[in-house]
């Protein structure tokens, strides 16, 4: 298998107005001076009023993305946002089925699907979530669950360069809770089996779900996990710059 660069991806959620590009300043200005020693991509998700403004970073270290996007290209759908709008405004990913759109928005995986086709038609990059519930984890229907989100949500056309898989448990997301480290990697090492294709076999599995600078370490550490995507973390400067050093070169 080839070797595997890790990402750290930031998911803003909906919080983000005009000053906190303050932040992303800051981010930027440190890792450019570090910029040789991580061995990571770093990429933020912001909401989509600041995506563009947010690109236009000069020199940026960091790549940003959006949240989601529409199944169509364009069309008569008040309040969405496609994915040609998230390239056109600078964006070079998107996360999909994030288990907050597919609670709030009872998105299906069949949707997740379609919009990923569009994704990756318009170009950009898609980070595909997928995660259990407590009562579906409670159950013993983790590996079950997982592994039906990935067939129903993942085109036939992804490969390992257009398309991340995050594994998030969706009451590890903003609880502060975590898995135990067996019990994600168990998870990881499920998903990796399941991309058997030779253009998915070294796609990106990443964790996602209470990371923080305490826990990136040890979770990171985990195998077949390939990186991580921090919510709240992510929307300081001083804890995201932290969970990226775990993959500075020679830290401990
Ligand atoms: P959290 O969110 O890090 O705040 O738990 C992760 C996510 O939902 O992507």
């Amino acid at each position: 298998m080839k070797k595997i660069k890790p990402l750290i991806a930031g998911n803003w959620k909906m919080h983000g107005i005009t000053r906190n590009i303050k932040e992303v300043r800051k981010m930027n200005t440190a890792l450019a001076k570090k910029s040789k020693s991580i061995k990571c991509d770093v990429m933020i998700c912001p909401p989509a009023t600041l995506l563009h403004r947010l690109a236009q970073t000069p020199k940026s270290r960091i790549i940003f993305g959006g949240q989601d996007c529409h199944t169509a290209e364009q069309g008569a759908h008040t309040g969405d946002i496609s994915a040609s709008m998230i390239k056109d405004a600078g964006g070079k990913a998107v996360i999909l089925g994030h288990s907050e759109r597919r609670t709030d928005h009872n998105e299906t995986s069949k949707q997740v699907c379609a919009k990923a086709i569009t994704a990756h038609e318009a170009g950009l990059h898609t980070i595909i979530c997928v995660g259990e519930s407590l009562k579906e984890r409670k159950a013993g229907k983790t590996l079950t669950i997982i592994r039906q989100q990935l067939r129903g949500s993942l085109p036939d056309d992804c490969t390992a360069h257009n398309t991340t898989i995050a594994y998030e448990p969706i009451w590890a997301i903003g609880t502060g809770l975590t898995p135990t480290l067996d019990e994600v990697a168990a998870v990881h090492k499920s998903i990796r089996a399941a991309l058997t294709k030779r253009d998915t076999a070294s796609m990106r599995i990443l964790y996602g779900g209470s990371v923080k600078p305490s826990n990136a370490r040890e979770l990171l550490s985990v195998p077949n996990v390939n990186g991580a995507l921090v919510g709240g973390a992510s929307l300081t400067a001083t804890d995201f710059l932290k969970i990226i050093d775990t993959y500075a070169e020679g830290s401990k």
